[in-house]
């Protein structure tokens, strides 16, 4: 008889498939922690593995479409294993239309929603003792939130969700929908969480998580910068992270916090959305382009060199020639570092769904284009001035530039390097670096090794 939670399961593989941002990701290592201890070994060979399991994302109809693409291929597969494989739906789109993706493809086995991803042991218990068609999508409906990070991985670099769920409803936008609401973990938890982790995995770098961390803690009279000043002094870590920030909630503690506190990153990701502010008014944020350029005037104040970067959609319903080009200026004067951008892609269930979608498809792509030409080039700019300058890494990787191979680092204000590490040196795999910029484009910059820290 199978027991929950040991090892009496025969050794299995697992093959998983994540989408989507960072949450997802998080919510993925914390699956194959689960799994681990059910003898499972992760694959990147659809042939070997016993369980298929896709992480969902519902923010954009081309996520949800390379996900269905790809569940569909997997109907031929369990036709030929005689159905001895599983396959799993978790993640956003599992929350929100998990008995709809039972009903509809036949050869998936069950469904879990976001909040259910510690139920994988108890599915899969249920599963493997012959239940199928199973959907657990209920949100948790406690009103605390308390967790332990996994971690299965080496590298010194972990993300821990601080809090979960968005209060926002950005008319756009589904993450209310598949998240549900605000939920903190408490100060003294996230500490003691990191602490542990410092000490007993050899984390040097932290990546704080949640869809809104500015307004962390609200519900525990507790504060995002109180958060901050209290991770700061955890002796061994390095280097604080955190994202996203959204411009409404930024606080002037948080713009002092980014000059006091010696370990956070200098490198703030600050979605914008767009430079209209009828656009923004539209979208419900909750600010104006005008106070959004006062933020980051104050902060790059405050942090001398500090990095910013942010989010833009084009083509939200009605947005008209002078509101894009409104989003255009903006970008010319906000000088951002990189962003990431999107045409508006009208989602189910979100208000901004029910707003005409115009313009059409067409004229979406052709401002895209054109934003994204534009931000090259000052990317470019930007790039150009760190050129000469020295820079600390921590070295994640190798990756190849013409051809050739390279130590591959990001820097505390969140820019790639490659460089050459010295000769017949042994490895610096997850080292901290000091590198000379000696070239650098929009996307990447070149450097020459100097020491390891
Ligand atoms: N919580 C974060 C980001 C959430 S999703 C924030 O508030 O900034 C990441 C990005 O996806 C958003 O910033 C937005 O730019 C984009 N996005 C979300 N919904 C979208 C939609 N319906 N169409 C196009 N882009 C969208
Ligand atoms: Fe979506 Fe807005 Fe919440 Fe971000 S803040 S997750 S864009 S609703
Ligand atoms: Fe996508 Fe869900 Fe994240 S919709 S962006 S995976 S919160």
């Amino acid at each position: 008889m199978l027991n929950k939670e040991s090892k009496d399961y025969p050794r299995r593989k697992v093959w998983i498939k994540t989408f989507g941002c960072q949450m997802n990701y998080h919510d993925t290592e914390r699956v194959l922690s689960h799994l681990q201890k059910l003898n499972f070994l992760p694959t990147d060979d659809k042939n070997d593995a016993d369980l298929f399991l896709f992480n969902t994302c519902a923010i954009r109809a081309l996520a949800n479409m390379k996900f269905y693409s790809q569940l569909g291929e997997l109907k031929g597969l369990k036709k030929q294993k005689n159905s001895n494989i599983v396959i799993g739906v978790l993640g956003c789109i599992s929350q929100i239309e998990g008995h709809e993706l039972l009903k509809k493809y036949k050869h998936l086995d069950f469904a879990l929603g976001t909040d259910m991803v510690d139920q994988i042991p108890e599915v899969l218990y249920r599963i493997y003792s012959g239940e199928n068609k199973i959907v657990l999508d209920a949100f948790d409906k406690t009103s605390d939130y308390s967790i332990e990070t996994k971690i299965t991985h080496q590298s010194p670099q972990a993300f821990i969700n601080i809090m979960k769920g968005c209060n926002n409803f950005c008319t756009y936008c589904i993450v209310p929908y598949t998240r549900g609401r605000e939920k903190s973990r408490l100060i003294n938890e996230v500490v003691a969480d990191i602490q542990r982790l410092v000490e007993n995995n050899g984390i040097e770098e932290v990546t704080l998580l949640g869809q809104n961390v500015n307004s962390f803690g609200k519900e525990n009279h507790e504060t995002f910068p109180e958060l901050l000043a209290r991770v700061n002094q955890i002796d061994g870590l390095k280097l604080i992270r955190y994202t996203t920030s959204h411009p409404k909630d930024l606080s002037d503690e948080l713009i002092n916090a980014h000059g006091n506190l010696s370990k956070l990153a200098l490198h703030l990701h600050l979605p914008v959305q767009s430079g209209s502010n009828s656009v923004l008014e539209r979208m419900n944020r909750k600010y104006t382009r005008e106070s959004y350029l006062e933020l980051l005037a104050k902060l790059r104040t405050a942090q001398k060199g500090i990095v910013i970067s942010s989010d833009i959609i084009v083509g939200f319903p009605g947005e008209t020639d002078q509101e894009y080009e409104d989003t255009i200026d903006l970008l010319k004067q906000a000088r951002f570092d990189f962003i990431f951008s999107f045409k508006f892609s009208k989602r189910p269930g979100t208000q901004a769904y029910l707003m005409e979608d115009y313009p059409d498809d067409s004229v979406k792509s052709k401002r895209l284009k054109k934003l994204q030409d534009l931000q090259l080039n000052i990317q470019n700019e930007i790039r150009q001035e760190i050129v000469g300058k020295t820079m600390q890494l921590l070295v994640d990787g190798v990756g190849k530039i013409e051809g050739k191979k390279k130590w591959k680092g990001r820097s505390s204000c969140n820019r790639i390097v490659h460089f050459d590490g010295p000769e017949k040196s042994e490895s610096l795999l997850y080292k901290w670096v000091l590198v000379k910029i000696t070239s650098s484009t929009a996307l990447s910059s070149q450097g020459e090794f100097i020491s390891i820290c």
